[in-house]
């Protein structure tokens, strides 16, 4: 699976370029919503994603919720017909308790850890996650250079629970998307190297097959 960030993509041009991200391949839009607090970064709410979702009934939506309080945003995204919440577990006190209500209110439950988090947190919540996003950068930004040391995360993830979805956010493309599927990572989120190639098709596709193979 492949999901494009739109991060830096023309927000002028949100829903054009979603639209043509998904009709050259992606399986998915990653969605970066940050609060300003928890990342030193600002893009978009739920109104947003309310409109875009207007525009792109179908499309399967995960939001990256990079936020402080990830249980203010379970609702309005819900209404926003995401179909995945995926959060930080860092701020959150009572993750199980916010794992229940965004499954009550029917999206799937993402949870996300920034690269200095042990993936021995989310360990006692996998029962209750759908996906796990280990981070391969410091959230925030898109553009920055893939963290190679995160990859034993994803290894010991795919290690004991091999039917767990394992996505992988953070400085992958062509380059090095081998060592996120050598890993066991098999949903991959790709900003900058999609969004800026000469032939974004041609990189899903790669992306694609490597996962595949
Ligand atoms: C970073 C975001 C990522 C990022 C991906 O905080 O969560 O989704 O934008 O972009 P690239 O692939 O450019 O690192
Ligand atoms: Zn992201």
């Amino acid at each position: 699976m492949i999901g494009p960030s739109i991060l830096n993509a023309d927000l002028a041009q949100l829903c054009d370029e979603s639209q043509r991200l998904l009709d050259l391949g992606a399986d998915y839009l990653h969605l970066d919503v940050m609060d300003g607090h928890f990342v030193p970064n600002l893009t978009f709410g739920h109104p947003v994603v309310k409109c875009l979702r207007n525009k792109i009934p179908k499309a399967f939506f995960e939001t990256h919720m990079m936020v402080s309080k990830p249980e203010q945003w379970i609702e309005p995204m819900a209404e926003a017909k995401v179909d995945q919440y995926t959060f930080h577990v860092e701020p959150v006190q009572d993750v199980p308790e916010i794992c229940r209500k965004i499954k009550e209110a029917g999206m799937k439950v993402g949870l996300a850890i920034k690269p200095g988090t042990s993936v021995d947190v989310v360990k006692d919540y996998l029962d209750f996650a759908d996906l796990v996003l280990i981070m391969t950068v410091e959230p925030g930004f898109g553009g920055q250079k893939f963290m190679a040391d995160m990859m034993p995360k994803v290894a010991w993830l795919r290690e004991n629970y091999p039917d767990l979805n394992i996505e992988v956010d953070g400085g992958v493309g062509p380059s090095t998307i081998d060592q996120c599927s050598k890993a066991g990572a098999n949903w991959i989120v790709s900003g900058t190297a999609v969004i800026k190639a000469d032939d974004p098709k041609s990189v899903i596709s790669s992306l694609k097959k490597s996962v595949q193979t």
